[in-house]
């Protein structure tokens, strides 16, 4: 089954519970912590998930694109995250393969699909013989493992991420700019 979290830095942050009550249909609520240093933004943090929490029964998938992640993940787990990725690349040389060590104790694995720090740039289709390879590594030694691609997916590219071994899409944009956001979520199911 295809899972879809949609991305609230898409959303309206003065009405931000309203929109997350949008998108319950969706199985996560993707949670953009931005720091203005891993990335050239600034969006949200600790105080937010606690706010958000009650809100939604939602799980709240909390991707941190921030300096030096390991300060704040029990903090983030404290305020109600359910699912929490970091980059690798945030503490080591990017490298796709820095992750495939500890490939065994994750629950999900992040692909992005654009440079992070925005919303609503275009796909990037030429990471998916990365995402290829990776869908082979977790078939391979850690079957329960989630796949999740992240930037730029709309009911196009949905398509491609999931032919490439996606199983879980964030997607901001696409859902919230959408007329009708359950129909957009089912969509993208593709
Ligand atoms: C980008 C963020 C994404 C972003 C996706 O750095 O990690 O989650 O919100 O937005 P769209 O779907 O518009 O590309
Ligand atoms: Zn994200």
């Amino acid at each position: 089954m295809i899972k879809i979290s949609p991305s609230i830095l898409s959303a309206d942050f003065a009405n931000l519970e309203r929109d997350i009550r949008r998108i319950g249909t969706a199985d996560y609520v993707h949670v953009d912590v931005m720091d203005g240093l891993f990335v050239p933004n600034i969006t949200i943090g600790i105080p937010v998930v606690k706010a958000i929490r009650p809100t939604t029964d939602l799980p709240l998938d909390v991707h941190l694109m921030i300096e030096r992640p390991v300060r704040y993940v029990e903090q983030f787990c404290d305020a109600g995250a359910d699912i929490v990725t970091v980059h690798v690349e945030a503490d080591t040389q990017e490298n796709t393969e820095a992750a495939l060590p500890f490939l065994s104790q994750c629950d999900i694995l992040l692909v992005m699909t654009v440079e992070p720090g925005f919303g609503g740039q275009a796909f990037m289709a030429d990471m998916m013989p990365k995402l290829r390879q990776i869908r082979q590594w977790i078939d391979e030694q850690n079957p329960g493992c989630e796949l999740e691609v992240d930037g730029g997916i709309d009911p196009v590219t949905c398509r491609t991420a999931i032919a490439s071994g996606a199983n879980v899409l964030v997607a901001g944009s696409a859902v919230y700019k959408a007329a009708d956001i359950p129909q957009r979520i089912k969509e993208l199911r593709g």
